[in-house]
């Protein structure tokens, strides 16, 4: 979105790193912008900071999504863009927990799908609309040491796709920021082996943005990203092996 001045916007997991950059910088170039996390608290501060709304409440089951989006239209008149961006980061591999793999699925994932099958309507009915989703480089390529989000963060990108594909010619845009590492408690919470394999490249939240601009679909805040997923797609093995590397790199510092 090139001029956001009067629009309507709503940031999911807003309480707190990237959601909060997204927040602030939408109201600080003059958007009227809903406030949201599931951290009543944290959502408040940024809201008060960026004379923001708040709209505090689970993103992500059905009748949270539900009610972020009744209320922030009444608020607003009307949402323009909206900003799929909470996530959890669960670590673990195939025998992470079922209620692991269940609340990455459910944030990860059905909150971007429940937020689009009620906000699709009302911009196919005007002609425009504008989705945001934060999904991860993980989407592209991989996350070593946690399955559950790697899988998640991948249908999260294979939704955002589809809705790019089936309603750029209505109007509606679709952009899937996909940044590695970045300076946030999330990264934080990684532990030893995030900050080995993200920590060296990681940006500040507001690095984040500057991308989103020019309208693309694929936001890569890490041009490197960019390689790899060319590489990725190009040989498969080749990149594989580098992964495996990488991976006994890891298991000699854990
Ligand atoms: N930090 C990174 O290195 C990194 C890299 C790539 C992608 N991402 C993605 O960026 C997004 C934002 O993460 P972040 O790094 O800013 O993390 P963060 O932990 O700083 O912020 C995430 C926020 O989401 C909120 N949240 C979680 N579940 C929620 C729910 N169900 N409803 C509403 N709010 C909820 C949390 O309370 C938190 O405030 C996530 O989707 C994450 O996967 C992060």
């Amino acid at each position: 979105m090139k001029n956001v001045t009067g629009a309507g916007v709503v940031v999911t997991g807003a309480g707190s790193g990237i959601g909060a950059a997204l927040a602030r910088r939408f109201a600080a170039e003059g958007a009227r912008v809903v406030v949201n996390d599931i951290n009543a608290a944290a959502a408040a501060e940024v809201a008060a900071g960026g004379d923001a709304a708040v709209v505090p409440g689970d993103a992500a089951s059905e009748p949270g999504v539900a009610r972020l989006v009744s209320v922030a239209t009444e608020v607003l008149g009307g949402i323009d863009l909206y900003c799929a961006n909470a996530g959890v980061a669960q670590g673990g591999g195939q025998d992470a927990a079922e209620a692991d793999w269940e609340t990455s699925w459910q944030v990860n994932v059905m909150a971007h799908v429940r937020a689009a099958r009620l906000l699709t309507g009302p911009w196919l009915e005007r002609g425009s609309g504008h989705l945001i989703c934060t999904v991860s480089a993980a989407g592209l390529l991989t996350m070593l040491g946690s399955a559950p989000y790697s899988v998640t963060k991948h249908a999260a990108l294979a939704f955002a796709e589809w809705m790019a594909a089936t309603y750029g010619h209505r109007g509606i845009v679709v952009q899937a920021v996909c940044p590695q590492g970045v300076r946030t408690p999330l990264l934080g919470a990684s532990g030893a082996v995030g900050e080995l394999i993200l920590g060296g490249s990681a940006i500040s939240p507001e690095a984040v943005i500057d991308g989103i601009a020019d309208g693309r679909f694929l936001i890569l805040p890490h041009p490197e990203v960019a390689r790899m997923y060319a590489g990725r797609a190009a040989d498969p093995d080749r990149w594989l092996h580098g992964m495996n590397k990488l991976q006994r790199r890891v298991e000699e510092i854990g």
